[in-house]
Protein backbone atom coordinates (compact mmCIF):
# COMPACT_ATOMS: atom_id res chain seq x y z
CA UNK A 1 0.00 0.00 0.00
CA UNK A 2 2.44 2.88 -1.40
CA UNK A 3 -0.07 5.44 -1.17
CA UNK A 4 -0.32 5.13 2.64
CA UNK A 5 3.32 6.78 2.27
CA UNK A 6 3.16 10.40 3.47
CA UNK A 7 6.01 12.04 1.34
CA UNK A 8 4.14 11.38 -1.73
CA UNK A 9 0.83 13.87 -0.94
CA UNK A 10 -0.21 16.83 0.08
CA UNK A 11 -2.06 17.03 3.21
CA UNK A 12 -4.63 20.23 4.77
CA UNK A 13 -6.04 17.60 7.29
CA UNK A 14 -4.57 14.88 8.91
CA UNK A 15 -6.82 11.57 8.24
CA UNK A 16 -8.36 10.47 11.25
CA UNK A 17 -6.24 7.05 11.62
CA UNK A 18 -3.45 9.90 12.73
CA UNK A 19 -5.65 11.44 15.64
CA UNK A 20 -4.32 9.91 18.87
CA UNK A 21 -6.92 10.33 21.45
CA UNK A 22 -7.41 13.25 23.48
CA UNK A 23 -5.13 11.84 26.45
CA UNK A 24 -2.26 10.45 24.54
CA UNK A 25 -1.45 13.40 22.55
CA UNK A 26 1.93 15.05 22.62
CA UNK A 27 0.99 18.50 24.55
CA UNK A 28 3.43 20.50 22.82
CA UNK A 29 2.88 23.93 25.60
CA UNK A 30 4.47 21.63 28.27
CA UNK A 31 7.71 20.48 26.67
CA UNK A 32 10.34 22.08 28.32
CA UNK A 33 12.52 23.90 25.79
CA UNK A 34 16.18 22.67 25.06
CA UNK A 35 17.72 22.22 28.40
CA UNK A 36 21.22 20.79 29.53
CA UNK A 37 21.17 17.84 27.48
CA UNK A 38 25.26 16.89 27.78
CA UNK A 39 27.29 18.31 25.29
CA UNK A 40 30.84 15.94 25.23
CA UNK A 41 33.52 17.56 23.35
CA UNK A 42 34.96 14.70 22.07
CA UNK A 43 38.43 16.91 20.71
CA UNK A 44 38.74 17.44 24.25
CA UNK A 45 42.71 16.42 25.54
CA UNK A 46 41.31 15.07 28.74
CA UNK A 47 40.05 11.47 28.09
CA UNK A 48 39.33 11.56 31.83
CA UNK A 49 37.12 13.98 31.61
CA UNK A 50 35.15 12.99 28.77
CA UNK A 51 35.01 9.49 30.28
CA UNK A 52 32.67 11.23 33.56
CA UNK A 53 31.13 13.67 31.54
CA UNK A 54 29.42 10.36 29.66
CA UNK A 55 28.91 8.28 32.48
CA UNK A 56 26.80 10.76 34.22
CA UNK A 57 24.92 11.96 30.92
CA UNK A 58 24.61 7.97 30.91
CA UNK A 59 23.29 7.68 33.89
CA UNK A 60 21.07 10.51 34.35
CA UNK A 61 19.44 10.98 30.90
CA UNK A 62 20.82 8.34 28.53
CA UNK A 63 21.24 10.84 25.75
CA UNK A 64 24.30 13.06 24.84
CA UNK A 65 25.34 15.17 21.84
CA UNK A 66 28.66 14.82 20.27
CA UNK A 67 30.89 17.44 19.14
CA UNK A 68 34.45 17.42 17.26
CA UNK A 69 33.37 13.80 16.95
CA UNK A 70 35.73 13.86 13.91
CA UNK A 71 32.98 13.07 11.30
CA UNK A 72 33.06 15.29 8.11
CA UNK A 73 31.01 17.89 8.09
CA UNK A 74 30.63 18.37 4.04
CA UNK A 75 29.92 14.43 4.28
CA UNK A 76 27.06 15.29 6.67
CA UNK A 77 25.50 17.75 4.32
CA UNK A 78 25.19 15.57 1.45
CA UNK A 79 23.85 12.56 3.77
CA UNK A 80 21.31 15.33 4.37
CA UNK A 81 20.77 16.31 0.97
CA UNK A 82 20.57 13.16 -0.47
CA UNK A 83 17.59 11.92 2.02
CA UNK A 84 15.86 15.06 1.10
CA UNK A 85 16.16 14.51 -2.54
CA UNK A 86 15.23 10.48 -2.00
CA UNK A 87 11.76 11.74 -0.48
CA UNK A 88 11.11 14.03 -3.24
CA UNK A 89 11.27 11.42 -5.68
CA UNK A 90 8.40 11.19 -7.72
CA UNK A 91 5.85 8.57 -5.92
CA UNK A 92 5.97 5.79 -8.81
CA UNK A 93 9.51 5.42 -7.63
CA UNK A 94 8.60 5.31 -4.19
CA UNK A 95 6.50 2.66 -4.75
CA UNK A 96 9.05 0.34 -6.04
CA UNK A 97 10.76 0.50 -2.92
CA UNK A 98 7.58 0.34 -0.34
CA UNK A 99 7.05 -2.03 1.78
CA UNK A 100 5.79 -2.92 5.17
CA UNK A 101 7.21 -6.34 6.18
CA UNK A 102 9.73 -5.21 9.36
CA UNK A 103 11.57 -7.86 8.39
CA UNK A 104 13.05 -6.29 4.95
CA UNK A 105 16.51 -5.39 5.25
CA UNK A 106 15.89 -2.78 2.65
CA UNK A 107 12.76 -0.97 2.33
CA UNK A 108 10.61 2.21 2.10
CA UNK A 109 7.57 2.28 4.73
CA UNK A 110 5.85 4.68 6.83
CA UNK A 111 4.69 5.33 10.29
CA UNK A 112 6.17 2.64 12.00
CA UNK A 113 4.33 -0.73 12.03
CA UNK A 114 1.17 -0.42 9.87
CA UNK A 115 0.49 -3.59 10.47
CA UNK A 116 0.14 -4.05 13.29
CA UNK A 117 -0.63 -0.11 14.86
CA UNK A 118 -4.56 1.21 14.92
CA UNK A 119 -3.15 4.93 15.23
CA UNK A 120 -0.66 5.72 12.42
CA UNK A 121 2.41 8.48 12.71
CA UNK A 122 3.49 11.23 10.85
CA UNK A 123 6.76 10.08 8.93
CA UNK A 124 7.69 7.98 6.32
CA UNK A 125 11.18 6.64 6.34
CA UNK A 126 13.87 4.69 4.31
CA UNK A 127 15.50 1.73 5.81
CA UNK A 128 18.90 0.68 4.90
CA UNK A 129 21.03 -1.93 6.19
CA UNK A 130 24.65 -1.01 6.05
CA UNK A 131 26.94 -3.90 7.53
CA UNK A 132 28.57 -5.65 5.57
CA UNK A 133 28.25 -2.31 3.35
CA UNK A 134 29.12 -4.82 0.23
CA UNK A 135 26.46 -7.37 1.17
CA UNK A 136 23.96 -4.69 1.26
CA UNK A 137 25.10 -1.80 -1.40
CA UNK A 138 24.25 -3.64 -4.28
CA UNK A 139 19.95 -3.67 -2.86
CA UNK A 140 20.35 -0.23 -2.19
CA UNK A 141 17.59 1.69 -3.98
CA UNK A 142 19.01 2.86 -7.58
CA UNK A 143 17.40 6.59 -7.16
CA UNK A 144 18.34 9.09 -6.50
CA UNK A 145 21.62 8.46 -8.84
CA UNK A 146 23.93 8.82 -6.27
CA UNK A 147 22.75 5.02 -4.73
CA UNK A 148 23.33 3.42 -7.98
CA UNK A 149 27.41 3.23 -8.49
CA UNK A 150 28.83 0.25 -8.68
CA UNK A 151 30.64 -1.66 -5.04
CA UNK A 152 33.96 0.38 -5.46
CA UNK A 153 32.67 3.63 -6.05
CA UNK A 154 29.97 3.51 -3.92
CA UNK A 155 32.36 2.48 -1.12
CA UNK A 156 34.24 5.96 -1.43
CA UNK A 157 30.69 7.36 -2.01
CA UNK A 158 28.48 9.26 0.69
CA UNK A 159 26.78 6.63 2.23
CA UNK A 160 29.57 4.13 2.62
CA UNK A 161 32.12 6.37 4.16
CA UNK A 162 29.11 7.94 6.13
CA UNK A 163 28.22 3.89 7.56
CA UNK A 164 31.75 3.24 8.11
CA UNK A 165 32.88 6.86 9.90
CA UNK A 166 29.55 6.43 11.93
CA UNK A 167 30.57 2.80 12.76
CA UNK A 168 33.86 4.35 13.86
CA UNK A 169 32.73 6.89 16.43
CA UNK A 170 29.98 4.39 18.02
CA UNK A 171 32.87 2.15 18.46
CA UNK A 172 34.65 5.08 20.59
CA UNK A 173 31.69 5.85 22.27
CA UNK A 174 31.46 2.44 23.08
CA UNK A 175 34.79 1.77 24.82
CA UNK A 176 34.42 5.07 26.70
CA UNK A 177 31.04 3.90 27.87
CA UNK A 178 32.66 0.79 28.90
CA UNK A 179 35.45 2.30 30.73
CA UNK A 180 32.67 4.73 32.27
CA UNK A 181 31.37 1.22 33.74
CA UNK A 182 34.43 0.56 34.92
CA UNK A 183 35.42 -2.22 32.65
CA UNK A 184 38.22 -2.49 30.08
CA UNK A 185 37.57 -0.53 27.09
CA UNK A 186 36.79 -3.02 24.59
CA UNK A 187 34.71 -4.84 26.79
CA UNK A 188 31.37 -3.96 24.99
CA UNK A 189 32.58 -3.98 21.49
CA UNK A 190 33.83 -7.38 22.36
CA UNK A 191 30.46 -9.46 23.87
CA UNK A 192 27.67 -7.52 21.19
CA UNK A 193 29.90 -9.72 18.69
CA UNK A 194 29.74 -8.84 15.16
CA UNK A 195 27.44 -5.63 14.99
CA UNK A 196 25.03 -5.38 12.89
CA UNK A 197 24.42 -1.46 11.67
CA UNK A 198 21.16 -0.08 9.74
CA UNK A 199 19.57 3.14 9.23
CA UNK A 200 16.53 4.67 9.36
CA UNK A 201 16.62 7.74 7.34
CA UNK A 202 13.49 9.81 8.50
CA UNK A 203 11.16 12.01 6.93
CA UNK A 204 8.27 14.08 8.96
CA UNK A 205 5.99 16.03 6.18
CA UNK A 206 4.98 19.22 7.31
CA UNK A 207 1.45 18.51 9.49
CA UNK A 208 -1.32 20.50 9.38
CA UNK A 209 -2.76 19.66 12.84
CA UNK A 210 0.88 18.45 14.99
CA UNK A 211 -0.85 18.76 18.33
CA UNK A 212 -2.82 15.72 17.13
CA UNK A 213 -0.56 13.31 16.30
CA UNK A 214 3.30 12.28 16.37
CA UNK A 215 6.21 11.53 13.80
CA UNK A 216 6.94 8.70 16.46
CA UNK A 217 5.40 7.76 19.90
CA UNK A 218 7.32 7.69 22.64
CA UNK A 219 9.64 4.65 22.56
CA UNK A 220 12.80 3.23 23.35
CA UNK A 221 15.31 2.16 20.99
CA UNK A 222 15.87 -2.21 21.07
CA UNK A 223 19.76 -2.20 19.98
CA UNK A 224 22.87 -1.17 21.53
CA UNK A 225 23.54 2.50 20.62
CA UNK A 226 21.63 4.38 18.11
CA UNK A 227 23.75 7.71 16.10
CA UNK A 228 21.25 10.08 15.39
CA UNK A 229 21.65 12.88 12.85
CA UNK A 230 19.03 15.76 13.31
CA UNK A 231 17.79 18.14 10.71
CA UNK A 232 20.22 20.97 10.96
CA UNK A 233 16.85 23.62 11.14
CA UNK A 234 13.74 22.13 12.44
CA UNK A 235 13.75 20.74 15.82
CA UNK A 236 11.13 17.62 16.89
CA UNK A 237 12.98 15.15 18.82
CA UNK A 238 11.97 14.86 22.54
CA UNK A 239 13.65 13.02 25.68
CA UNK A 240 11.69 12.13 28.77
CA UNK A 241 13.32 13.03 32.17
CA UNK A 242 11.72 13.21 35.90
CA UNK A 243 8.13 13.55 34.11
CA UNK A 244 8.85 15.76 32.00
CA UNK A 245 9.17 16.11 27.97
CA UNK A 246 12.42 17.93 26.59
CA UNK A 247 13.37 19.33 23.28
CA UNK A 248 16.62 18.40 21.88
CA UNK A 249 17.38 21.58 19.60
CA UNK A 250 19.20 20.57 17.14
CA UNK A 251 23.10 21.77 17.29
CA UNK A 252 25.46 22.41 14.51
CA UNK A 253 27.21 19.29 13.76
CA UNK A 254 26.68 17.26 16.63
CA UNK A 255 25.35 14.29 16.50
CA UNK A 256 22.51 13.07 19.02
CA UNK A 257 23.51 9.63 21.05
CA UNK A 258 21.33 7.44 22.85
CA UNK A 259 21.31 4.20 24.74
CA UNK A 260 19.33 1.53 23.59
CA UNK A 261 17.93 -0.82 25.70
CA UNK A 262 21.04 -3.29 25.37
CA UNK A 263 22.97 -1.08 27.09
CA UNK A 264 20.84 -1.08 29.51
CA UNK A 265 20.67 -4.54 29.95
CA UNK A 266 24.55 -5.00 29.91
CA UNK A 267 25.10 -2.44 32.17
CA UNK A 268 22.73 -3.81 34.78
CA UNK A 269 19.91 -1.15 34.34
CA UNK A 270 22.95 1.47 35.63
CA UNK A 271 22.64 3.06 32.28
CA UNK A 272 19.07 3.91 31.05
CA UNK A 273 17.61 3.65 27.53
CA UNK A 274 15.24 6.31 27.94
CA UNK A 275 11.93 7.09 26.23
CA UNK A 276 11.76 9.70 23.56
CA UNK A 277 9.52 10.86 20.49
CA UNK A 278 9.78 12.85 17.29
CA UNK A 279 6.94 15.72 17.07
CA UNK A 280 5.93 17.13 13.67
CA UNK A 281 5.28 20.56 13.00
CA UNK A 282 3.01 22.71 10.63
CA UNK A 283 5.75 24.91 8.98
CA UNK A 284 8.55 22.62 8.09
CA UNK A 285 8.99 19.30 7.10
CA UNK A 286 12.05 17.82 8.62
CA UNK A 287 14.76 14.85 8.64
CA UNK A 288 16.76 13.05 10.71
CA UNK A 289 18.95 10.17 9.70
CA UNK A 290 19.61 7.33 12.28
CA UNK A 291 22.00 5.46 12.88
CA UNK A 292 21.68 2.20 14.68
CA UNK A 293 24.31 -0.22 16.36
CA UNK A 294 22.78 -3.61 17.13
CA UNK A 295 24.37 -7.02 18.80
CA UNK A 296 25.05 -9.84 16.78
CA UNK A 297 21.77 -11.90 16.30
CA UNK A 298 23.09 -14.53 18.27
CA UNK A 299 24.73 -12.60 21.09
CA UNK A 300 23.68 -13.71 24.65
CA UNK A 301 23.10 -10.78 26.48
CA UNK A 302 24.14 -10.86 30.06
CA UNK A 303 25.40 -8.14 32.66
CA UNK A 304 29.16 -8.71 33.16
CA UNK A 305 30.28 -10.31 36.14
CA UNK A 306 31.83 -7.16 37.30
CA UNK A 307 28.39 -5.23 37.63
CA UNK A 308 26.87 -7.86 39.34
CA UNK A 309 29.65 -9.27 41.90
CA UNK A 310 29.01 -6.01 43.81
CA UNK A 311 25.61 -7.45 45.35
CA UNK A 312 23.36 -6.15 42.67
CA UNK A 313 21.77 -9.12 41.49
CA UNK A 314 21.03 -8.98 37.61
CA UNK A 315 18.36 -7.44 36.54
CA UNK A 316 17.13 -9.21 33.48
CA UNK A 317 17.34 -12.31 32.26
CA UNK A 318 20.02 -13.59 29.70
CA UNK A 319 18.54 -13.59 26.10
CA UNK A 320 19.72 -13.25 22.57
CA UNK A 321 19.50 -10.25 20.62
CA UNK A 322 17.59 -12.38 18.14
CA UNK A 323 14.67 -13.02 20.94
CA UNK A 324 14.37 -9.75 21.73
CA UNK A 325 14.10 -7.71 18.29
CA UNK A 326 11.32 -10.59 17.13
CA UNK A 327 9.51 -9.37 20.62
CA UNK A 328 10.58 -5.87 19.87
CA UNK A 329 8.44 -5.50 16.33
CA UNK A 330 5.75 -7.79 18.14
CA UNK A 331 4.12 -4.94 19.93
CA UNK A 332 3.31 -1.57 19.39
CA UNK A 333 5.91 1.28 19.59
CA UNK A 334 4.55 3.33 22.89
CA UNK A 335 4.04 0.12 24.87
CA UNK A 336 5.66 -0.77 28.25
CA UNK A 337 9.42 -0.79 27.96
CA UNK A 338 9.91 -4.23 26.22
CA UNK A 339 12.90 -4.92 28.45
CA UNK A 340 10.22 -4.92 31.22
CA UNK A 341 9.35 -8.17 29.96
CA UNK A 342 12.96 -9.56 30.31
CA UNK A 343 13.00 -8.79 33.97
CA UNK A 344 14.18 -11.49 36.69
CA UNK A 345 12.35 -10.12 39.04
CA UNK A 346 9.04 -10.61 36.90
CA UNK A 347 8.01 -13.98 37.70
CA UNK A 348 9.02 -13.72 41.39
CA UNK A 349 7.63 -10.66 41.72
CA UNK A 350 4.87 -9.80 39.57
CA UNK A 351 4.07 -6.38 41.84
CA UNK A 352 7.49 -5.26 40.70
CA UNK A 353 7.40 -1.05 39.72
CA UNK A 354 6.69 -1.55 35.70
CA UNK A 355 7.74 1.24 33.44
CA UNK A 356 4.59 2.38 31.29
CA UNK A 357 5.09 4.81 28.06
CA UNK A 358 4.54 8.08 29.25
CA UNK A 359 2.30 9.19 27.07
CA UNK A 360 0.19 6.21 27.74
CA UNK A 361 -2.67 6.55 30.42
CA UNK A 362 -2.60 3.42 32.73
C1 LIG B 1 14.44 6.87 15.90
C2 LIG B 1 14.26 8.17 16.56
C3 LIG B 1 14.14 10.57 16.43
C4 LIG B 1 14.11 11.66 15.42
O1 LIG B 1 14.54 6.85 14.65
O2 LIG B 1 14.51 5.84 16.63
O3 LIG B 1 14.08 8.20 17.75
O4 LIG B 1 14.28 12.81 15.83
N1 LIG B 1 14.27 9.30 15.83
O5 LIG B 1 13.90 11.40 14.24
NI1 LIG C 1 14.48 6.26 18.66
Amino acid sequence: MADMLLSTGVHDTIPSNYVRPENERPHLDHVIADANIPVVDFGASDKSQIISQIEKACRLYGFFQVVNHGIDAELVKKVLAITLEFFRLPPEEKAKLYSDDPAKKIRLSTSFNVRKETVHNWRDYLRLHCYPLEEFVPDWPSNPSSFNLPWDVVTRDVFGSYCKQVRQLGFRILGIISLSLGLEEEYLVRVLGEQEQHMAMNYYPKCPEPELTYGLPAHTDPNALTILLQDPHVSGLQVHKDGKWIAVDPKPNAFVINIGDQLQALSNGRYKSVWHRAVVNSNKERMSVASFLCPCNSVLISPPEKLIADGSPAVYRSYTYDEYYKKFWSRNLDQEHCLELFKRDRETCPDAPTFPCPDTPT
